[in-house]
């Protein structure tokens, strides 16, 4: 199995281009369910949960075509509507095939996720959201089956839901769904996350009619059918925040491009509070810093305040800087996974239910430490470059599913960092 080798201390400078969003481009490549003609999309990172989706989608009969960064498309001959647990499984994110399914051809059969190493993370409110919709769902034999043969038309029904919780994927499946049903839906708690915006903007170009994506009301006004169109996939807010992390930490001078500031506004606080020098210019944002950096409290909500996706590169942060901060975790249930890894470098960290109370030390030492989640792993990266000596982080196949050519880009500024097996 894969692992990574760090050895830290080295400054970081120079440029790094950011890749499109992962979590932007997933339900984006869902949606191409819902066209009738072939949907080209760029922008498209070279990523193990993106290929596990095109995985996903070819197994139902969409005719996939990837040249680099593009994407093309074409779902007018599905076949199967069902996502099997062996899919769902190894990436959660499966489940939004869900909607588009059940919008277009009436039937979806997709296996509920199950566990992970982040918290229960059940997926009621997508089921509730389609109930709403009058879809008929039953659960069984661990999988949601659903349909609209009962409807008439064998649409589904446009209605008001109020989501409980704030969910992304649920209000992003729940959007996909309305497109193509009888009527107006309302979303009600709608996330707000710049993914969620993303996704309504392709659907817009494939002919939906969604108003309010960005604001917690979304009204979608069913249409008939989408086609395909040209969309450029929003850049990765979480990639480019960690590779500001990773600069602040690191000390040096680095240049982001292909990033959009505004989506960040949470995070450049945070980093310029921390002492950070951070400078926005059009599509670029640099940092700038000395290494010595002021411990910051952190609270995760959804957007736009702190995304829960920094929460453990900020902690990785907090452990090198000086005075004492509390990180707080309020979306998921199971979130600090990388407290142990990073307490075996070398970390102050004590935890009680949702905070972390951090107690900056004057530096880490290099070790063994054992990647568990995606943004875990990207924390101990981040500890790993500045840790002293060599720190070898295992199993980063959980790295390989967000960050794309994530040792290339770090070397090409600077670190002395390779991948063995
Ligand atoms: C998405 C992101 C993930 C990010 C998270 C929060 C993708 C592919 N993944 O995950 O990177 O960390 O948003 O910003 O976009 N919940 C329920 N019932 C539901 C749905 C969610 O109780 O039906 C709970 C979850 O357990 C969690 C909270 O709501 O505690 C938020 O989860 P949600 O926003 O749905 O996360 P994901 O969409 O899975």
């Amino acid at each position: 199995m894969d692992k990574l080798i760090i050895k830290g201390g080295e400054p970081l400078n120079g440029e790094v281009t950011i890749s499109g969003a992962k979590n932007a481009a997933l339900p984006i490549l869902c949606a191409s369910l819902l066209a009738e003609t072939p949907l080209q999309l760029s922008s498209i990172a070279a990523l193990k949960d993106i290929g596990t989706t095109l995985k996903l989608l070819e197994i139902m009969g969409v005719k996939v075509d990837r040249n680099a960064d593009k994407v093309s498309l074409d779902a007018s001959e599905v076949t199967s509507f069902e996502a099997t647990y062996e899919m769902v499984k190894t990436m959660r994110a499966s489940i939004l095939v869900l909607g588009p399914l059940l919008a277009r051809f009436g039937s979806a059969r997709v296996s509920l996720p199950g566990g992970c190493a982040i918290g229960p993370r059940p997926v009621d409110l997508h089921i509730k959201g389609l109930q709403a919709m009058g879809a008929a769902i039953h659960i069984t034999h661990g999988y949601i089956q659903a349909s609209t043969l009962h409807l008439p038309n064998r649409r589904l029904q446009g209605a008001r839901y109020y989501m409980d919780l704030v969910t992304v994927t649920g209000t992003e499946n729940l959007m996909m769904a309305a497109t193509l049903a009888e009527g107006t839906t309302v979303l009600e708690n709608a996330a707000k996350e710049p993914e969620v915006v993303d996704l309504a903007e392709c659907l817009n170009k494939m002919g939906a009619k969604i108003a309010g994506a960005g604001t917690d009301i979304i009204t979608i006004e069913g249409v008939e059918k989408l086609n395909g169109t040209n969309h450029n996939v929003v850049c990765d807010r979480i990639e480019a925040g960690t590779y500001m992390v990773a600069a602040a930490m690191a000390g040096g001078e680095v240049t982001l491009k292909n990033v959009r500031a505004d989506l960040l506004d949470a995070v450049i606080d945070k980093l310029r509070e921390a002492g950070a020098e951070v400078t926005v210019n059009g599509e670029t944002i640099t940092v700038k810093s000395d290494g010595k950096l002021k411990a910051v409290n952190v609270r995760t909500a959804p957007h736009p305040a702190f995304p829960t996706d920094m929460q453990a590169q900020f902690m990785a942060m907090n452990c090198i800087a000086e005075g004492v901060s509390t990180v707080i975790e309020t979306i998921f249930e199971n979130r600090f996974m990388h407290v142990q890894e990073l307490q075996r470098l070398g970390a102050d960290i004590t935890v009680d239910g949702h905070t972390a109370l951090v107690k900056g030390v004057s530096h880490l030492d290099g070790a063994t430490v054992m990647a568990t989640d995606l943004r875990a792993s990207a924390s101990l990266v981040l500890a790993g470059l500045v840790a002293r000596d060599e720190t070898v982080i295992e199993r980063i196949y959980h790295l390989d599913r967000g960050y794309e050519l994530l040792e290339e880009k770090l070397a090409a500024l600077g670190a002395k960092v390779k991948r063995a097996n």
